[in-house]
């Protein structure tokens, strides 16, 4: 059976008792915190700064934390996420100069680094840059916000990538962002994804093991 990681994404968590609702998504089966940054720039929306990476890494929690920036510029902050408790620095190419020199330092700052594209961002952008990548972040709605409609032309990007990844002999993550469901995880599974970013999905339901257990049952049958 092939690895799949869950990430609760923590833009549909309970911002008044943040800590206590990761906490529970994490305990309820969630492999990886996903934490989107919104600056009301790149995207219409405004969300978190490192601040609130520090005060999760406070709290107590230790599960790895994906830092999904769609800021730009995008550069100047890479050291602070890094330094609040960070371990994935996953960030769009269209946000920075130098895609390579922001992989770069997100390394240098002992992170994962991790390039997110848009559903109209075409795959060529990987070119050159596939050594220095540890996870390809697939936008399957446009970035912004959560409780959106997966894009179905995102199925044949992500059997694309899939093939790409196999192809450079890489160990890099592919990871899927945004409207995923419990219908339609199977079909994402099966087009070679790795990650699961849910938001609304766990978040909007009260039970979170009972949502994560049918998550995995359906993942299971591939
Ligand atoms: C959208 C964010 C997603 C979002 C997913 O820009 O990157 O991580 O939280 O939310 P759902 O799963 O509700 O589409
Ligand atoms: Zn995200």
């Amino acid at each position: 059976m092939k690895k799949c990681l869950i990430a609760p994404s923590i833009l549909s968590a309970d911002f008044a008792r943040l800590g206590e609702d990761i906490s529970q998504a994490l305990d309820a089966g969630g492999d990886i915190v996903h934490c989107d940054v919104m600056d009301n720039h790149y995207v219409p929306n405004l969300t978190m700064g490192p601040m609130v990476i520090k005060a999760l890494r406070d709290y107590g929690v230790t599960a790895p934390i994906d830092v999904h920036l769609m800021i730009t510029p995008v550069e100047r902050i890479i050291p602070d996420f890094a330094k609040a408790g960070a371990s994935y620095i996953t960030f769009h190419p269209e946000a920075s100069n130098h895609i390579d020199r922001t992989l770069q330092l997100i390394a240098e700052n002992g992170c994962n680094a991790g390039l997110a594209l848009n559903p109209a961002t075409p795959l060529n952008i990987l070119d050159y840059v596939m050594q220095k990548i540890n996870i390809i972040l697939l936008m399957s709605v446009n970035p912004g916000f959560s409780k959106q409609s997966f894009i179905p032309s995102t199925l044949h990007k992500i059997r694309q990538v899939r093939a790409l990844i196999d192809k450079s002999g890489y160990n890099i993550c592919l990871a899927v962002d945004g409207g995923i469901t419990i219908k339609n995880i199977k079909n994402i599974a099966t087009a070679g994804a790795d990650m699961f970013i849910v938001g609304s999905t766990l978040f909007d339901r009260m039970n979170y093991k009972k949502t994560i257990e049918d998550i995995r049952f359906e993942l299971n049958k591939i």
